[in-house]
């Protein structure tokens, strides 16, 4: 099977990751990079694929199927319209764009041009979740009933040292809490509503250090999700789950999924049910299902080049990627005004 030949625009962080994967993955392979930095012209120079500083004339003198975008919030919109007008698939990092505005504009843009976009929220891509994901959806939970979610853990001091990481839109709620709110989404499905307090009490910068979150979905089920980058706690999905090679794997869960007939932890993947006498007086069986944590980002590309062939439907679209901003948007609206926040539908 020929690979299908992917670029990547934004060799930062996370850009890298892809650049790494792309380059010694089984189904595409890396055609170009194109970032204006001098480290991504080295880094380009290394993976001997062709450099460019504007991504317009990557995409035409390259002519990539597909690119992963990995630049800052802001420019997500506009990269990603060019690329869904020259026909190219799109894997765009999450947040899906800067603003829910601009999240509808490539939504609509890939619906009208049949071009396919997928945004990175890349958890719905670990086997631990798709083993979640079959388990709530076999009807083994019964009725989803309630979620508990925590995103708790220390971000290092000299994090903060880049002015908008301590300014609006830095903080937990967009880059950590958008994450378990997407999650929780891909399991219990569409919200409707939520409520939200958050503070700066212990860091004392503009943008907030925590957050507690009350969801209501559209199915009734109801979930608290507790978030907090100033708290000595190892209760995180990113470090229970040891996604992410730079950051220490905790042995311990981060979800709580509970229905009336079982209840999920993940990623330890723990089924509580009864198994002879229903309620408080009678034992609770556990029973863990063994899975091994798989690279959800590798999985990611091989999914983007099913998709771009039209073999599999996006396991989470750019209107995934709209319903979760506008979910974690509204928690700065809940907490600003104190009040419930009803939010979009189909
Ligand atoms: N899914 C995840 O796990 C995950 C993790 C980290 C970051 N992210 C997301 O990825 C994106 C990038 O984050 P990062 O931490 O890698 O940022 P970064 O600052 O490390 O890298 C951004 C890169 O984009 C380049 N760039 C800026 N404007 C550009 C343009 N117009 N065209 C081409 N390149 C341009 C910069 O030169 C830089 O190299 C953000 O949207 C972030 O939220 C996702």
């Amino acid at each position: 099977m020929n690979k299908m030949p992917i670029a990547v625009i934004g060799a930062g962080l996370i850009g890298n990751v892809h650049i790494d994967l792309a380059a010694r993955h089984e189904d595409v392979s890396l055609a170009a990079i194109a970032d204006p930095g001098d480290a991504a012209r080295q880094m380009a120079a290394s993976c001997d694929v062709p450099w460019f500083a504007d991504h317009r004339a990557m995409l035409d003198t390259v002519k990539p199927k597909g690119v992963v975008i990995a630049t800052p919030n802001a420019t997500h919109a506009p990269i990603a319209l060019d690329c869904i007008e020259r026909g190219v698939a799109v894997i765009v990092e999450k947040p899906i764009a800067h603003t829910v505005e601009d999240a509808r504009r490539i939504s609509d843009a890939s619906r009208e041009f049949r071009v396919p976009v997928l945004v990175g929220h890349q958890r719905r891509h670990n086997p631990i979740v798709r083993r979640a994901r079959e388990i709530v959806a076999s009807g083994r939970l019964g009725k989803p009933v309630s979620a508990t979610a925590l995103c708790t853990w220390l971000k290092p001091d000299d994090y903060f040292d880049t002015t908008w990481r301590r300014t609006e839109g830095g903080g937990p709620v967009l880059i950590n809490l958008i994450h378990d709110i997407d999650l929780l989404r891909h399991l219990f499905g569409d919200l409707e509503s939520l409520q939200a307090v958050t503070s700066n009490q212990t860091r004392g910068f503009e943008v907030e250090d925590t957050a507690a979150v009350v969801l209501k979905f559209r199915n009734g089920a109801l979930a608290t999700v507790s978030v907090s980058d100033t708290v000595a706690a190892p209760w995180n999905y990113d470090l229970a789950a040891g996604e992410v090679e730079r950051f220490p794997r905790q042995d311990v869960n981060s979800h709580y999924l509970c229905g009336t007939d079982a209840s999920l932890t993940l990623p330890r993947l723990e089924l509580w049910e009864y198994r002879s006498g229903k309620g408080w007086h009678d034992p609770l069986t556990e029973e863990r299902t063994a899975l091994h944590a798989g690279c959800p980002y590798t999985e990611q590309l091989r999914h983007f080049r099913a998709v771009a062939d039209g073999v599999e439907a996006p396991l989470c679209s750019a209107l995934d990627g709209l319903r979760t901003l506008e979910a974690t948007t509204a928690v700065h609206v809940a907490a600003k005004t104190g009040a419930s926040v009803t939010l979009p539908g189909d």
